[in-house]
């Protein structure tokens, strides 16, 4: 892989999951999975075997039955735990990922699990261990990385690889981090940990103040070369980093990020963000960027007259590259002339301008009375001019 390849790490099925309300069947699993080998992730992770027999059911039915991007399974480094995954992902062979994890943060390691800094070491040297003897795919996530003191997370981070982690993650498990000392906190570890060239750094982070996808751009200009989120952005409490937000930032701002590659293909992309949807039951909301129903929807009589001279005026992705058919120009009040003629025409009128002026004040009266003017309102006025005698 070059340098500037940027491994997508689909958590949808594991943390997107674990949104309450979100909980799926296998098949809906298995579903999603397959739309997210179509999209392009590199890596899929597919549950937590430990948790439950139908999530431990899960995982191995998506790792028998999709091929293309590495399958992987969640666990605390506990045998019971890693054993679960392994077991999990046998039929996923050479592609499977086992993913280990253990809280390295002061608060975490008083109060959660009570254990000091030592103790905290030992358990993930040897949760990576034990992974390592049934998956070659190790990857180690330093839970509450960012609220970790950075001397000790990167003594933890060199460990971890000199015991065999092929990847380390490092993520704002609780949404605290901002931008810049999110980069800060990869280049020390870029600094600090000696051996940080034998794997990959990946970065996880959770959108409570709503920065998810800025943290995670901001590590991977800081080097970071794994970033995981979830399709819509869906996940523990606020969620976590939405991956078609981190797609097309670094698609559409590469003189901002660098050329960075990814396996993503695009034209997939609202038709995954609909799938996750329907499964999971979570709806988008309309201004999500991206994806949601208003993403470029222009109602403004300015906009849409805008977008009807040249589209970029006003839109800084092309909508069909992600699977959009086209950019909207619902009628509202706010729309203008040019917005309506348009319309019109769409719907094959061809009017001259004293019966379009006369349509265009009686349309602004329905514009203020409900939200949208629809076709059939059209139609009718349209039927109104003609039948004037
Ligand atoms: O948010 C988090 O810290 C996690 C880990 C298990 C990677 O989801
Ligand atoms: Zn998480």
């Amino acid at each position: 892989m070059t340098q500037n390849r940027l491994i997508i790490f689909d958590t949808t099925l594991r943390d997107g999951e674990q949104c309450p309300g979100a909980s799926m069947t296998s098949r809906q699993k298995l579903e999603v999975a397959k739309q997210l080998a179509r999209l392009g992730v590199d890596v899929i992770e597919a549950g937590f075997p430990v948790i439950s027999q139908g999530d431990f059911e899960s995982v191995r039915e998506i790792a028998t039955q999709v091929k293309g991007p590495k399958i992987c399974g969640l666990a605390r480094c506990l045998p019971k735990d890693i054993e679960a995954a392994a077991s999990a992902l046998e039929a996923a062979g050479e592609a499977a990922r086992i993913h280990v994890f253990l809280a390295t943060s002061q608060i975490h390691r008083k109060y959660k699990l009570a254990k000091d800094e030592e103790e905290i070491m030992r358990i993930a040297v040897e949760g990576v261990r034990l992974a390592k003897r049934y998956i070659k795919d190790v990857e180690f996530s330093a839970e509450d990385a960012s609220r970790t003191e950075p001397e000790f997370l990167a003594r933890i981070i060199q460990k971890v690889i000199e015991a065999g982690a092929t990847t380390v993650n490092i993520p704002d498990t609780v949404g605290y981090a901002v931008p810049e000392e999110f980069a800060s906190l990869i280049r020390y570890l870029f600094d600090h940990v000696q051996n940080i060239d034998k794997a990959v750094v990946s970065v996880h982070c959770h959108n409570d103040l709503g920065l998810a996808v800025s943290n995670s751009l901001a590590a991977i200009k800081a080097g970071a070369r794994q970033v995981e989120g979830t399709i819509n952005g869906i996940g523990e409490r606020a969620g976590n980093a939405a991956l078609e937000e981190i797609i097309m930032a670094l698609h559409t701002r590469a003189d901002a990020f660098g050329k960075i590659e990814t396996g993503i293909q695009l034209k997939e992309i609202l038709r995954t963000s609909r799938l996750v949807s329907r499964m999971s039951g979570l709806a988008v909301q309309r201004n999500k960027a991206v994806v949601g129903e208003n993403a470029f929807a222009h109602a403004a009589g300015i906009h849409q007259d805008g977008i009807l001279k040249k589209r970029e005026t006003y839109e800084i992705i092309d909508p069909k590259i992600i699977g959009w058919e086209q950019s909207e120009l619902p009628l509202t009040k706010h729309s203008g002339r040019a917005a309506l003629e348009n319309r019109l025409k769409l719907l094959g009128f061809e009017l001259e301008k004293e019966e379009i002026d006369n349509i265009f004040s009686q349309f602004k009266e329905i514009g203020d009375k409900k939200k949208f003017v629809y076709d059939d309102d059209l139609i009718s006025l349209v039927e109104g001019q003609m039948t004037r005698v």
